[in-house]
């Protein structure tokens, strides 16, 4: 087997609790109002994807929770990290507006230079903006503007490869996309652009192309710890591409989560990932913020 770089990022995610999680609004095509969130389950659901990610090798850090914000726990929109730089979402629903001034107010006060992306545009953070070595990879249509990953990509040096996401249901990239190693991702190009498909298979050379029905399951929706794999379902196929590309895989339930549209992925923002370049700090190393 050839030896393939795992990805340089992906071992500090930053995680929220889900004491005030419920469907209270509709804003995607899982979403139905008031559909009952049994707290008690997402709380161990939550509990135990914590120790999955922490026997996968990666370290958590906790947001506090806030009344009136049940889709704080989807850390991963809360905005993009770059080194010791956070750009704070801009969500397109007014129903998770309110979430910007607390998530910029947790970075800002652990060291990171909050910087504010346009305020005519939305950004919905990692959730739309995954890494692929040193491309950036910005799915938009539903809740990013193409033009704020052009904002990002300016700002930080990174390439980028954009996806525009052709199905409602598909609302986020992380529900398409996911990086896996220098080489390898799982993809779900039919619910992408003729362009996006194109660029992403010029970037990505051993794509796992999910179905449909793998799709629909939230495979794409994984976090990558190194060679561990963290899933909100692996359909049997995909397990044995994984194994057989030397990953380790676990399924986390998240089943009360995905009654929100989110699973695994989205229940996580990565915080050691970087998207400038190296040359821009060939002077002075930025270390993010411990
Ligand atoms: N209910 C949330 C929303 O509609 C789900 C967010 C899912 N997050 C993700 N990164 N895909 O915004």
């Amino acid at each position: 087997m050839v030896d393939v770089e795992v990805n340089p990022w992906g071992r500090r995610y930053l995680m929220c609790p889900p004491v005030h999680f419920e469907v209270a609004y509709a804003i995607n095509p899982w979403m139905a109002r008031d559909t009952p969130v049994d707290a008690d389950l997402a709380a161990t659901q939550w509990e135990a994807l914590i120790s999955l990610l922490a026997d996968a090798g990666a370290e958590v850090e906790v947001l506090p929770p806030e009344e009136g914000l049940p889709d704080l726990v989807f850390t991963a929109n809360a905005g993009l990290v770059d080194g010791d730089r956070f750009f704070p979402a801009r969500f397109r629903y007014p129903e998770r507006q309110g979430e910007t001034a607390h998530n910029a107010a947790w970075f800002a006060d652990r060291g990171w230079r909050v910087e504010d992306l346009p305020p005519d545009t939305t950004h919905e953070g990692a959730g739309d903006a995954l890494p692929f070595g040193d491309t950036l990879v910005g799915g938009h249509r539903w809740r990013t503007d193409a033009t704020a990953h052009e904002v990002v990509a300016q700002r930080t040096g990174a390439p980028l490869c954009l996806v525009e996401l052709t199905d409602e249901r598909y609302f986020h990239l992380d529900l398409t996309f996911c990086p896996l190693d220098a080489r390898r991702a799982l993809v779900a190009p039919h619910v992408w652009d003729e362009a996006g498909r194109r660029a992403v298979e010029a970037l990505v050379p051993e794509p796992l192309v999910l179905t449909p029905e793998e799709a629909d399951a939230f495979t794409a929706n994984s976090v990558v710890v190194g060679r561990n794999v963290v899933m909100t379902a692996c359909p049997p196929r995909v397990g044995r591409q994984l194994e057989a590309w030397g990953f380790e895989v676990a399924v986390a339930d998240v089943g009360e989560f995905e009654k929100s549209g989110g699973g695994v992925r989205c229940l996580t923002l990565a915080l050691d990932v970087t998207l400038s370049p190296a040359r821009a700090y060939d002077t002075a190393p930025t270390v993010p913020p411990a």
